[in-house]
């Protein structure tokens, strides 16, 4: 599916035996464009960029984890895209973003970095203008990522959840994986439904994730 608004495109492709979903995020008018977790079957991928002339300038990626990078390198071998991590990643990578940074696709498109730890140390969520928000592990449609592989830590995760709320409820929630009833909803839905928002205070949220 894709949606677009003004002179944004973003699409959301399926890939991969784990319901992982993989982004293509562009500026219509000057057809610059970024790949967000690009794995497991890169010619559709690829095939995507190509049925709209995309020029990729970027690969980003909202997390370490081998599901979600491991398509990197075919793709940047072929495009000559810019590999973009958080920071705190250890893997390859040609640009680490801090808390805050922004990136342009033309002139049309902000990529905005929220770091967003405790899935993994190096999760981020990606902002695109004030239409999108690609949360990778962090957060699905009607749950989160688990907290229990190494880097990951519920304290962190709680904290990175306020950042989320402070966001515009109207955004629309591009998870990293296909988990939930629908593919995308807006942040306010997950707000309001998502069981693994609900108000709690610290404490209670890292016990809560202990829970089998
Ligand atoms: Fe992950």
């Amino acid at each position: 599916m894709s949606k677009r608004k003004d002179s944004v495109l973003v699409e959301q492709i399926s890939v991969g035996q784990y319901r992982n979903f993989c982004y293509l995020v562009g500026d219509e008018p000057s057809k610059e464009a970024a790949i967000i977790d690009p794995a497991w079957d890169i010619p559709k991928i690829i095939r995507h960029v190509n049925v709209k002339s995309l020029k990729l300038k970027y690969v980003i990626n909202t997390h370490s984890h081998m599901d979600h990078i491991q398509g990197n390198l075919s793709i940047q071998q072929l495009t000559n895209a810019r590999i973009v991590m958080s920071c705190n990643a250890s893997v390859q990578k040609d640009m680490g973003v801090q808390d805050g940074d922004d990136l342009k696709l033309g002139s049309g498109v902000r990529l905005h970095f929220i770091l967003t730890p405790g899935h993994s140390r190096d999760s981020m969520c990606v902002l695109v203008n004030d239409i999108a928000l690609m949360t990778g592990d962090t957060l699905f449609i009607g749950d989160c990522g688990r907290v229990d592989l190494p880097g990951g830590d519920a304290s962190e995760l709680f904290d990175s959840f306020k950042k989320i709320r402070d966001l515009d409820p109207m955004l629309i929630v591009y998870p990293g994986h296909n988990y939930g009833a629908r593919p995308c909803t807006t942040l306010k839905e997950q707000l309001e439904q998502n069981y693994t928002l609900a108000k709690r205070s610290k404490e209670e949220f890292i016990c809560f994730m202990k829970e089998p």
